[in-house]
């Protein structure tokens, strides 16, 4: 029961006091064990709410059951002695994932699929509003991790390879979800606390697998990993997740260069702290770079750590620390401040923003924010071949030559609702009270998209499922862990099975044109589910290869649709045969994976599109929507080409393996329409009259895109800069500006870019940013392969 001074309000309770005296009165209140529980985060799964509240203290739970919602805030106000509120979060990554029927969005490679800031911010909003309505107040989002080595399991996660796109995304997401504020302002009362997670560098796995150790020296980070964070940092982002990994044998939690020097220090960073997952944990089980408990709770108190994630053992170690002079008492109130700064900034004292029967039912998966999504998963799919095929001719008229009446969609995601929602979401695996994952209803598969466009034009749709792609089957090292607990069952690639095949191949000889659905299942991504190869597993490659044929000897068109957490390795039959060394067009330039000869007929990829993901490919597939989606990631051709991404340092010997092609199958930036695009010279237009910028000035330059095709669309306008010579090796052109422009049939148009000299930077050996005097290359196009990009040069003094 919360304490009273003769029925006056305490001071920590008054609301007309400065946060600061409030803060202060508290923790002259609190016992140390008081203290100690508020930096902690618990699992609310744990079985006993309870007891984390009253007898831990915690400050904080997480994946919290809608029905414990609000069942815990009214623990805290009933059983405890300050009635100190929760903070309460959860990984709402791209919706919220866990409450049942909640908008879910494509994952975040989908949406980075889009090059759209406004949508995804829009995204963000709406998620805010939802998740603000339960009770929670707080979520695990955005990640900024860059994906290099697509192995990794978490990659569908991110917003792809590139640290301007990232940059540009998070900043827009974070906005959305916390309403504008930035870290030290009040959040509104619909929306929520952003985190900027894995601080830092966690995605620079070895070998692709999930928390490795990470090879980064300072200068790597400053170059690629860290300007995203800096970004979101001094705009406000809430509240940043320290990564799993170590680097340079120091795990981040207790990384004093990241934390102190960068977050802390040279940002000046001002909200609040979260580890991972048992991170303060981990260093003792699994890094084993502290003895035990004690040292490891002193020394992530030291390094600066508030909250401290899913590591019970905190408790007693921070105590004990205490207790035996290891940790200065002080260190805990400086951080148990910093997390009752928060609480009294959210006005969780005044108001514990409980869950909200009446806004839920209003708000969640409303009609508004489900048209939010389909207008974001429009733009988050992306063509990446057509010979002409797409979009299918569904003209209702009998007489039409090839006009499309009997469709087969065939493949294992054409019609799996859960799958295609991707990873955190539903039935996931991360939490146990939604066994069935989401609605069914609330989910449009591709198969449900075309058959209602079908119903409306007259086409007759046949299904046939075609393959499957993984058997779930007990653990070989036995159906129990040493300690009696269960082991989950593992996913194995399942068998092509040959009826399956011939039944889909009879299907296709029926229709006009074939659709088929593949991809990646949960069980292959995600945390601790890296991969070994990016191949499509079970008896997909074996199905496509049997479908292809088909469309060879009948000339049916035939419609690869990825739906895949990453960029996948596709057979030949999808994307023509793999070269040894690039083929050369005429011109000199070689021949992509989007022209070459044989292959499927066209094919388009839409990372995890969450909810409305069937309706859009299927309004894409009938050219009811324009394809306008962008590779944000570079697909490989292969997982031994790896890494592929476009922005890598220059200089190697040749460029190509013995035995494969260097070129990548798809680049960053590509992505096809159903209309053609040309682009003039770029020119600068402000050159001073001395013909030399300085690093105060911004360059503007324009460039002349025309519409040359016979229908509407939409081009991302993509402006890279690289600079010819510099004094350490640097990549060869980055990302520093985009834009998504529509133009009807013949429409031309200028586009500007106003680029900041000072963005256009190199790392020194010291890790300092800094931009060097010479010559520099504008390459602006279509994608980021330069023989999509017209060049302007320009110098800097
Ligand atoms: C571990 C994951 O790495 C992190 O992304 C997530 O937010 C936390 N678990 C909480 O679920």
């Amino acid at each position: 029961m919360s304490e009273n001074i003769s029925g006056q309000k305490l001071p920590y309770r008054n609301p007309d006091l400065p946060v600061e005296e409030r803060i202060d009165d508290l923790l002259s209140r609190m016992t140390l064990e008081e203290k100690v529980g508020q930096m902690m985060q618990l699992d609310a799964r744990s079985g006993d709410l309870d007891d984390l509240i009253v007898n831990r203290h915690v400050g904080s739970i997480l994946h919290t059951s809608p029905d414990d919602l609000p069942r815990a805030a009214e623990t805290v106000n009933t059983k405890t002695r300050l009635g100190i509120p929760l903070i309460i979060g959860d990984d709402c990554i791209h919706g919220y994932s866990f409450w049942p029927g909640a908008t879910i969005f494509p994952e975040q490679l989908g949406m980075a699929t889009s090059w759209d800031p406004d949508k995804i911010e829009s995204m963000g909003r709406a998620t805010a509003e939802e998740v603000s309505a339960t009770g929670v107040h707080w979520t695990f989002s955005p990640v900024l991790c860059i994906a290099r080595d697509t192995r990794w399991g978490r990659v569908g996660e991110t917003f792809g390879e590139d640290p301007t796109l990232i940059g540009e995304l998070s900043s827009a997401i974070v906005k959305g979800y916390q309403g504008g504020a930035n870290a030290t302002e009040p959040l509104g009362r619909d929306a929520i606390l952003a985190c900027a997670k894995h601080f830092a560098g966690y995605s620079e796995t070895q070998g692709g697998r999930d928390a490795s150790e990470a090879e980064l020296s300072h200068r790597k980070l400053e170059s690629w990993f860290l300007p995203p964070f800096e970004r979101v940092a001094k705009e406000g982002c809430g509240t940043f997740m320290l990564g799993y990994e170590s680097i340079d044998g120091v795990p981040v939690t207790f990384n004093q260069w990241l934390l102190k020097e960068k977050l802390r220090g040279s940002w000046n960073y001002q909200g609040t702290l979260i580890t991972d997952w048992d991170n303060v944990g981990r260093s003792v089980w699994e890094q084993h770079v502290k003895p035990d408990y004690t040292h490891a709770a002193a020394d992530a108190v030291k390094s600066g750590n508030d909250l401290i994630m899913t590591t019970p053992q905190f408790y007693e170690g921070a105590i004990e620390a205490v207790d035996t002079g290891l940790l200065d008492e002080s260190l805990i109130d400086a951080a148990v401040s910093r997390i009752l700064a928060l609480k009294f900034r959210l006005g969780l004292f005044e108001d514990p923003r409980l869950p909200d029967p009446e806004r839920i039912k209003v708000i969640m998966g409303s009609a508004e924010h489900r048209q939010a999504n389909l207008e974001l998963t429009r733009e988050s799919v992306v063509l990446l071949r057509n010979d002409g095929s797409l979009p299918l001719n569904i003209e209702n008229n009998s007489s039409a030559a090839n006009t499309i009446k009997h469709i087969a969609v065939i493949g294992p995601l054409a019609d799996d609702a859960q799958t295609q929602l991707g990873d955190w979401a539903g039935n996931s695996g991360q939490v146990n009270w939604m066994p069935d994952g989401h609605p069914r209803e609330a989910i449009t598969t591709v198969l449900d998209g075309i058959k209602a466009i079908a119903k409306k034009t007259g086409i007759e749709v046949a299904y046939m499922r075609g393959a499957n792609i993984v058997n779930i089957v007990p653990d070989p090292e036995g159906e129990l862990y040493p300690d009696g607990q269960p082991r989950p069952k593992v996913a194995v690639p399942a068998p092509a099975d040959q009826t399956m095949i011939d039944e889909a191949v009879a299907t296709a000889r029926q229709s006009d044109a074939i659709v088929t659905v593949v991809g990646d299942v949960v069980q292959l991504i995600g945390e601790g589910c890296s991969t070994a190869t990016l191949e499509l597993l079970g008896g997909q490659n074996a199905l496509l290869d049997a479908l292809a044929d088909v469309s060879r000897e009948t000339g049916k068109p035939l419609v690869v649709v990825l739906v895949s957490s990453k960029p996948q390795v596709l057979p030949p039959s999808v994307v023509g045969p793999v070269p040894v060394v690039a083929s050369l067009r005429p011109d000199g330039m070689p021949i992509h994976c989007r022209e070459s000869e044989g292959g499927a007929s066209a094919l388009l990829w839409a990372p995890s599109p969450g909810m409305e993901g069937g309706r859009a490919i299927a309004e894409i597939i009938f050219g009811l929507t324009d394809p306008s989606g962008r590779l944000p990631i570079t697909f490989p051709r292969h997982a031994g080409q790896l890494p592929v991404y476009y922005n890598q340092i220059r200089g190697q010997h040749g460029d190509r393996y013995a035995d494969l092609t260097q070129d990548p199958a798809f680049a960053f930036g590509e992505g096809l329409g159903y209309t053609t695009f040309e682009y003039d010279d770029p020119t600068i237009s402000n050159v001073p009259p001395s013909g030399v910028f300085t690093a105060a000035d911004t360059i503007h330059a324009e460039v002349t895109v025309t519409n040359t095709g016979k229908r509407y669309g939409v081009e991302v306008v993509q402006a890279y800069v690289g600079d010819l010579v510099t004094s350490t090796s640097w990549a060869d052109r980055e990302l520093k500006a985009f834009r998504r422009v529509e133009l009807q049939p013949g429409e031309s148009r200028i586009v500007s870019f106003d680029i900041p000299v000072a963005d256009c930077t190199i790392v020194d050996p010291d890790a300092n940013r800094i931009v060097e005097p010479g010559e520099f290359e504008l390459l602006i196009g279509h994608s980021s392969r330069r023989e999509d990009l017209k060049r302007a040069i320009f110098a800097v003094a």
